[in-house]
């Protein structure tokens, strides 16, 4: 018996991978500061849990595999807020954005079909592509640089005529880049000249800090037939447990297209779709507060990393992450140092480690990607261990 060429090419989730041992770990009473996932100790809004508890049907029935109309609505008014205009068929409700990404590269790629990805990127884009038999195509960014990639000159080194499409993470993962007005022009101007599909995953679309504008590629009408957005519950509302997200797109040819799968997937839980469009519904000021703490996170966060000798790291615009270069060589064989090796007061940290960040081989061996998801005090003594933890492990004779 055999599993498939396909899955055998995947890697495991460098975010996800290493919690069977951080489990043992926690087992033996070790406290671990979790800073390698999004997952943020925001509450969720009290309007979720209420919404739930108060659904009263005697039934839990599947739902329309578009959604429930009252949640597509919720969200059609939510992207009124970005001058956007949509009917219900461009609002198809999926199973987190994950599900979205995974039915966007099914309904696009054929075999060999290359996406052109920013590269340090979200690493799950590249499980997502392979599953659909695509070919990623770096567009490698540097943190001295701000991470910049919509420069035409760039993507056109890589764009070829197996090109379908060019995805975009905006405000980006793991990289916490912004796109400017003029970088999206250049994105747009870009897929109009090669004919390529524009996918924009804008999950962190709120967490755009130091007065940087929130924005969405649905603002750009000369595009809008080859614009994909992706939109999440996770990050915005703290309810990344509730997995609703969804695929939004004015093209309904494509959504007829792309429906024959969801059809097949048949729905999203109802329950949690009760709860999202009570969120979707909240008042905007909403995120005033917590985008404000997310700052003050971002900003104490940074503030500690800089004080470990030979870290190397820019301030993000936006999302909840930073990517670092570590003065070590190989950030992963750290982690495993930290986890089962070295404590202070018994504890220690945890990150994601970046190499699986990128598809050019050799690059993020030595980086990482921090989660500023926990309280101020908790990202602080975060990392505090990690320097303490580096200076451990290169005592006990490590490069
Ligand atoms: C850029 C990006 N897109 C999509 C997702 C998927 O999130 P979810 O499936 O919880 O909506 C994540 C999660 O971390 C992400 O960082």
């Amino acid at each position: 018996m055999r599993v498939s060429d396909r899955v055998l090419a995947m890697q495991n989730s460098p975010i996800r991978k290493f919690n069977p041992i951080a489990a043992e770990v926690k087992a033996q009473g070790t406290k671990i500061y979790h800073l390698n996932i999004g997952q943020p100790d925001i509450e969720t809004p009290s309007v979720f849990w209420e919404a739930v508890k108060g659904f009263d049907q005697k039934v839990l029935a599947y739902a329309d595999s578009y959604g429930l109309p009252e949640l597509q609505d919720a969200i059609i008014d939510y992207f009124k807020r970005f001058d956007m205009n949509l009917k219900r068929n461009h609002v198809l409700i999926t199973n987190g954005g994950s599900e979205a990404l995974t039915l966007v590269f099914l309904s696009l790629l054929n075999p060999g079909d290359e996406v052109i990805v920013a590269e340090p990127y979200y690493t799950n884009y590249l499980t997502f592509i392979q599953a659909a038999d695509g070919v990623v195509k770096p567009v490698t960014t540097y943190a001295e640089e701000g991470y910049k990639y919509a420069i035409k000159e760039r993507l056109e080194k890589v764009v070829t005529d197996k090109t379908k499409m060019i995805s975009i993470v905006n405000p980006g993962n793991p990289t916490g880049c912004i796109l400017s007005r003029e970088d999206m022009k250049v994105i747009c101007d870009f897929a109009k000249e090669h004919d390529l599909w524009i996918l924009a995953d804008e999950v962190y679309r709120e967490f755009a800090y130091d007065g940087r504008e929130m924005t969405s590629f649905g603002q750009y009408p000369d595009v809008e037939d080859r614009v994909i957005i992706i939109d999440s519950v996770s990050k915005r509302y703290s309810a990344c447990g509730a997995r609703v997200g969804c695929l939004v797109c004015k093209n309904e040819e494509y959504m007829a297209e792309v429906m024959k799968i969801a059809m097949g997937r048949l729905c999203v839980p109802t329950l949690d779709m009760v709860g999202a469009t009570a969120m979707y519904k909240m008042d905007p000021s909403f995120f005033n507060e917590v985008k404000k703490e997310y700052e003050h996170r971002r900003d104490v966060t940074y503030d500690a990393l800089k004080k470990i000798p030979g870290v190397v790291c820019e301030k993000p615009g936006g999302a909840f992450y930073i990517a670092c270069k570590l003065p070590v060589e190989n950030a992963e064989d750290l982690l495993m140092f930290l986890l089962k090796e070295f404590r202070d007061n018994n504890e220690t940290v945890m990150y994601a480690p970046m190499e699986g960040f990128y598809a050019t081989p050799g690059l993020g061996k030595n980086e990482l990607r921090i989660a500023y998801i926990l309280n101020a005090d908790d990202m602080k003594r975060g990392v505090e261990l990690l320097g303490k933890g580096i200076e451990a492990y290169k005592a006990a004779g490590h490069k």
